[in-house]
Parts: C-alpha cells; structure tokens; sequence
C-alpha cells in the first residue's frame, strides 16, 4: 500500500482514472440516485484496483466489453475516508461500476417542496468539497488526481439540471438506454423523464464535481455569465442585479492572473440551507442566497469563488494539508480584484475583518496549535472539522509579506508565472516554495519561509492592518468601553462590513445595557445581512444577554450557511455558558436539523459533542 493522501484510499502504485462516465436516476421519492459510472484508467491494470466510497451500495462491477461481473469488495466503514471499494482487475483498463447513493449521502442535500422556494417542486444539490464526492460516485477521491468526466441525469421533466460542466443537451431518454448502460434500470426510459448531457473536458480533482436538479430559471447578466436560481421572478431578478458587475471582475481576474481558462463563468443562487457562502464550482460557481444583499460584500463573494479559477481550480493543493495554497492564494486575488472594481477602501475592510478572524482562530486553537499551521498533519482528521480562517487569513498574510518584500510588480509577475507554470497540477507547498526560491533569488534570506509554513501562530512580522478605515474602526470599537455611542453622522456611510469590523472589535467586557442601547439605536439584531447580524448576535450570547434569543434562534433556524451556525452554537455551548444556553441550543439543533445540509448537522453535532 502506498496511500498518497491521508483522506483517501488511492494507491499511488496503482494507475489514474483518466475519465468517468456518469449515468445517474434521480428518485426524488427515496432520495436516492440510482447510477452506473464506467471508470477509464491510464493504463490496463492486474490486480486489486482501490477507489473512495461512502454510504454507497455498490450493486455490481462489471466488465465493459464482456459484459461479465469483476470480483470486488468492500471495506468497513471509516468514519473519515468511508469504505474501500477493492476491485479485482485483470489487465483492464476500464470497468463499469453500478450502484445506489444512500438518502444520508454527505454530497447531498434532498430538498422536498416545501423547502424551496416556490414550494411547487423537490430539489437537490451537490457540496463534494473536501472529501464528499465518494458520497456521489465511487472514485479515487484525493485532490491529487484530475479526471475528465461526462455524465447523462435522468430527471423527472417538470425538472432541469445544471452541472459545473458543460452543458450538451436535453432529450428524452431513448429507449434500449438502460441496457447500454448495464444499469439495468427499466424506469429509465419511462413517460415523464428527461435526460440532460453535460461533459467536462478539463481535467479537474473530484472535489470540484457538482450538479443541482430543481425548478430552475436563469438571466443573463454578461457575455459569459448567466445567474440561475430556482424559477422565481422577484429572486432571479434581485440575484441579476447583484452580479451585475461580474463581467468586469473576470475581465480584472484576467489581467492579473491570465487568461480565464473555463470558457463560462455561471453562478448558481442555491436554497438557504447552503452550507457555505460559496464553492468555486468551475463554470457554475454555487452561492449561498444570503450574498443577495445589495451592497458590496455580496460582489465580493464572487470575487472569491471567481479567484479560485486560478487558484485552486488551475492550481489545486495535493491534500488538504496544503489547503492554503487554495484558500490563502484565493483570499489575496479576490482582494486584489476587490481594490480595483470597488476601490482600496472595500479591500481595506476586507484585510481587516480577515485580520480579526484570524487572530480569533488562533485563539480557538490555542489548546491544539497544529491547526494554526499553514501546513498540518491531517492523519486521522476530518477536514470539515478543522475548518478555520487559518489557511484563509495566514495564506494571505504569507502572500502579502512576499508581496512587501518584493514590490508588487515583481509579485505580480511572479504569480503570473506561478499560475502559467502549474495550471491544471496538483501541488503541495514544498514545490510552491521551491519555485518561489527560484524565482525571486535570496527570499529565503530575506523571510523565514519555514516559521511561515511549519510554524505555529502568527508570525511577527506578519502585516497588522494600518489602513485608515480599519484604525479608525478598531478605535471607535475600543472606546465602546467608556459609554461612547457612535453618532449617526459617524455611521451615515456605513455599509455591513464597517459595522462588521466594528462588532467584531468590540472589547470582551461590555454590558449588555450598553449592547441593548446601541441595538435599540441601529437595530443590528434585525439587520438583512447575516454577516452584521450574526456579530452582533454572538456578542449578545457570549454576554448573556437574553433579549436576542428569538431572534438567534429565528437565524438558526432558516440559514444553513457554516460560517453563521458555527459562531452562534459554538457561543451557546462553549465553556461557561450557562446550562438554559446548552438546552436551548440543543432544542433549536433537533428542530432544524432536517433543513441543514449533512455536512453542516455534522459540524454542529462536533460543535455539541465537545461541550455537552
Ligand atoms: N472552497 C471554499 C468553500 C469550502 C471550503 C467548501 C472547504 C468545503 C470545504 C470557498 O471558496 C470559500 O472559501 N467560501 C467562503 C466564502 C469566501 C468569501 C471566503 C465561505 O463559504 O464562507
Ligand atoms: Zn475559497
């Protein structure tokens, strides 16, 4: 056994998957999709063949040609990387596997109607980052491998598919379908079903795999960009009118980092129980519904998933490990994007928030400090677990301290050819550093590239933000203390992320009167933007100011974005909350568990586990 990954069941004396053909049967009614996959290796293989599986029952595997079963097997569960599929080849190089995903399938979200927007149909989506796309279709599921892949979905025809994949047509499903594709599967061709064909000619690690099936509708927003979203006028139209500016951030995108190399840049507009604010899914990136907000930040979560076509998509880390190099990297383009479509200002916020989240990561990880590591050792852990602004915030730090150190100009050039050098490759830090010492000779005299990458915490010299708006900020923040409420020409101009960074610098030992007076004038609590909102609702928590609890577990009890449940369960439960603080938050979790996403009931119930 030569694992290459320690998320995954890959051998590296094994051959590749060169590509993976794709047939799945939506049925809605069991939340179950019913597939075969014919996986295509580099080369002809004799012996036992490795692939990543989770929860997937796993009907047959079958010869391509001959048509004849091929021995396989199957792992117990683990409860990080799932179960091994073993299949026993004899110098083949392709094979068909045919199986049933699991209604608890981690990648996927079943919505029935009545979670939706409309309430009219179900819908379903794909998250498959970190390691989820082994809940889809058996693979060899490391970052470390690229696979092309096709794929046909056969959907009720009320329904319409969209993948991260270009689109190739929709038809009827044809009659002797099924059998060609040994699934064997007589509703295939049934009345009342569609077949929508996609196919993805670049190579691409299995992470970035995604599809959604729903009632959808769209608008076109700019020449290679359309917005879709469940089929709601009121909604499509707010969504074209927020990524209205999108054209013009690719277009920037391209001039600091090359040429867009993905052909469409689509945005999908998902339900609210999205996990995440967005995946940089290539060609449709999937975005939660809370971005739609009509100010700036929203722009600049597609700011970011739009940066990850490079860093990231073009250029993907080996293994979670060297997660940094996706995020950090992300963080710095999107910024560098953010400054010229929305001005310095905008950045300067941004920088600065990013600043308090990491320094309040660091915290969290005090008591186990390998998790502030730009590299860590991920043996035994679940990527999901461990997720933090660490590999965001640090990344991004280490970037700008090359940038300082060098100039920009001379950045820029470096990371045009970093990007030219490694896209559409796999790589772990060490070749990063390695190039980096190549490229801009004596760094390593200059910055100790070690403490930054192996060393735990934030380095000295890492760059406190200096910038006007974040001193000033920070400054009305601290004198918050002293009974100084901020007048209304002070905050006559300010936009969610100026009360965010000001919520997020408040000073640990408020009262909560004070915190009730300053609602009461600005009314926070109710704030449209989830991100002022949920600041201020973790301070609320963390004083125990009981005033705010409806509307903490109204939050809870309708958006399923990580980044707001983590904060407010984490305050609920955390060491000295109060006993009614950990029944509450266990009641709200039982009650909106359904209408999270798996991933996300697993993070919360971690969050429970360790405090309860
Ligand atoms: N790739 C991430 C989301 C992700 C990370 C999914 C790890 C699964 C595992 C995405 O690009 C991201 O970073 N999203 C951020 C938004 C952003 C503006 C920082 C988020 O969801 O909050
Ligand atoms: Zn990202």
């Amino acid at each position: 056994m030569a694992p290459i990954d320690p998320h995954s069941f890959t051998d590296s004396t094994q051959p590749s998957t060169s590509h993976i053909s794709l047939s799945l049967y939506f049925d809605f009614s069991s939340s179950t999709i019913h597939a075969s996959a014919l996986i295509s290796l580099t080369n002809p293989h004799s012996g036992p063949f490795f692939l990543d599986t989770r929860s997937l029952s796993i009907d047959s595997v079958i010869d391509p040609q001959s048509k004849t079963p091929i021995p396989f097997s199957l792992s117990e569960n683990d409860t990080i990387k799932g179960s091994q599929l073993s299949v026993s080849l004899s110098n083949h190089s392709s094979f068909i596997v045919t199986y049933t995903t699991s209604p608890s399938s981690t990648a996927l979200q079943w919505l029935n109607p009545l979670q939706t927007f409309n309430k009219a149909y179900p819908f379903v989506y794909t998250q498959c980052q970190a390691i989820h796309a082994r809940a889809v279709f058996p693979c060899q599921d490391t970052p470390a491998m690229r696979i092309r892949y096709s794929a046909r979905l056969n959907i009720p025809d009320q329904l319409s598919a969209v993948m991260a994949a270009r689109h190739v047509e929709r038809r009827r499903p044809a009659n002797n379908e099924a059998e060609e594709l040994a699934c064997g599967n007589s509703s295939w061709s049934a009345p009342g079903r569609m077949v929508e064909e996609f196919v993805m000619e670049q190579p691409v690690p299995p992470y970035l795999f995604a599809f959604a099936v729903g009632e959808l509708g769209n608008r076109e927003v700019g020449p290679r960009t359309r917005v879709f979203a469940e089929a709601a006028p009121e909604l499509l139209d707010a969504a074209a009118r927020e990524f209205a500016g999108t054209e013009d951030m690719i277009k920037q995108g391209e001039k600091l980092f090359g040429e867009y190399e993905w052909e469409r840049f689509d945005l999908l507009v998902l339900p609210p129980s999205f996990p995440y604010g967005g995946m940089e899914n290539p060609r449709m990136v999937f975005l939660t519904p809370t971005v739609i907000k009509g100010d700036a930040s929203g722009a600049q979560v597609v700011a970011h998933e739009l940066a990850h076509s490079w860093t990231g998509n073009l250029i993907t880390n080996k293994t979670n490990e060297h997660f940094w190099l996706n995020e950090g990297f992300t963080m710095y383009a999107e910024r560098r994007i953010v400054e010229v479509v929305q001005g310095e200002k905008r950045a300067a916020l941004s920088i600065g928030i990013g600043w308090r989240g990491l320094n309040d990561a660091v915290e969290r990880f005090k008591d186990n400090m390998e998790f502030t590591k730009l590299i860590n050792n991920q043996e035994g852990i679940d990527p999901d677990d461990v997720y933090s602004q660490v590999p965001y915030e640090k990344g991004f730090q280490f970037l700008l301290r090359i940038e300082r150190q060098v100039g920009r100009p001379t950045f820029d050039e470096f990371l045009k050819k970093y990007i030219a050098t490694f896209k559409f490759k796999s790589i772990d830090t060490e070749t990063f550093i390695d190039f980096l010492k190549a490229n801009i000779p004596g760094i390593e005299t200059q910055i100790d590239l070690k403490l930054w990458t192996e060393g735990t915490g934030i380095p000295p010299d890492a760059h406190e933000p200096d910038s006007s708006v974040y001193k000033m900020i920070v400054t009305l923040g601290n004198e918050f203390k002293n009974g100084r409420i901020l007048r209304e020409d002070e905050v006559a101009d300010w936009q969610g992320q100026e009360w965010e960074l000001y919520l997020k610098n408040l000073p640990k030992s408020i009262e909560a009167s004070q915190l009730v007076g300053l609602d009461s004038r600005y009314r926070l609590s109710e704030s449209k933007d989830y991100e002022v909102k949920v600041a201020f609702l973790q301070r609320a928590i963390a004083i125990g100011c009981r005033d705010y609890y409806n509307e903490v577990e109204k939050t809870l009890k309708e958006i399923g974005r990580m980044r707001y449940l983590r904060p407010l369960y984490t305050a609920l439960v955390q060491g000295n909350g109060k006993e009614e603080d950990k029944v509450f938050a266990k009641r709200i979790f039982s009650e909106a568990r359904e209408f999270y996403h798996p991933i996300a009931q697993g993070v919360v119930e971690s969050i429970l586990a360790k405090h309860l």
